[in-house]
């Protein structure tokens, strides 16, 4: 891509999937550029811990590397209760070239409107993605902007809907009861149909 030379870092199910911090150390070279994650990750919704993305950072400092990280899913974090557990932290948080792109897609229920973000501590780098993004697509819909911006008001309250129903779909998934499944969904009908042979997702019309 672009020129370079990718080697992929493979996410074993023995492992949970969990980044593999000495395998990725193994594939660094001394002029890798970059380095890309991806935490939570999709499909597996794997989480990269803080204590891995520190070792991460200490193997990217050392050849000077940009470290971006595709944290699609921020701020909802599969097998992370908010109440007791450290949050993962952004990569902008803990290295001066750690770059996070993330969508409205996922968290924020907003596929449609097409609006992400990309943030780097990096004024250089963020200054060449302006100049990439008037060159490419100038704006994006000034209506899609907008109600990105209104979601964002409401953001406490669409992160609390959605954790709940995320909960409720991993227990599904995990095969810990379909039946609690069934329970919870009991007031959420508008959101859920549920089907017997094929469960149903959040707007699915259904059979
Ligand atoms: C890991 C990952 N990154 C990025 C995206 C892109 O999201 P969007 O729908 O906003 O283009 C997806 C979408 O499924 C994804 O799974």
């Amino acid at each position: 891509m672009f020129g370079a030379d990718v080697d992929v870092l493979q996410l074993e199910f023995e492992e949970s999937f969990d980044l593999n911090v000495n395998d990725l150390q193994k594939l660094v070279k001394s002029n890798t550029k970059l380095i890309v994650l991806n935490t939570p990750n999709n499909p597996t919704g794997s989480i990269i811990r803080n204590s891995d993305m520190k070792d991460v950072v200490e193997i990217a400092r050392k050849i000077d590397a940009y470290v971006l990280v595709d944290e699609v899913y921020r701020p909802l974090f599969h097998s992370v209760d908010p109440v007791v557990d450290e949050l993962p932290k952004s990569i902008v948080e803990l290295y001066e070239k750690g770059i996070s792109t993330g969508p409205m897609s996922k968290a924020f229920s907003l596929p449609g409107a097409r609006v992400g973000w990309i943030a780097s501590k990096e004024k250089s780098f963020i200054n060449e993605c302006f100049s990439k993004r008037d060159f490419c697509i100038i704006s994006v819909s000034a209506l899609d902007d907008q109600v990105a911006l209104f979601t964002l008001k409401h953001r406490d309250a669409i992160i609390k809907r959605n954790y709940r129903f995320q909960y409720m779909v991993t227990e599904f998934n995990l095969g810990s009861g379909e039946k609690k499944f069934k329970t919870n969904c009991i007031g959420l009908e508008k959101l859920f149909r549920y089907r017997e042979s094929n469960p149903g997702l959040p707007g699915e019309s259904g059979p």
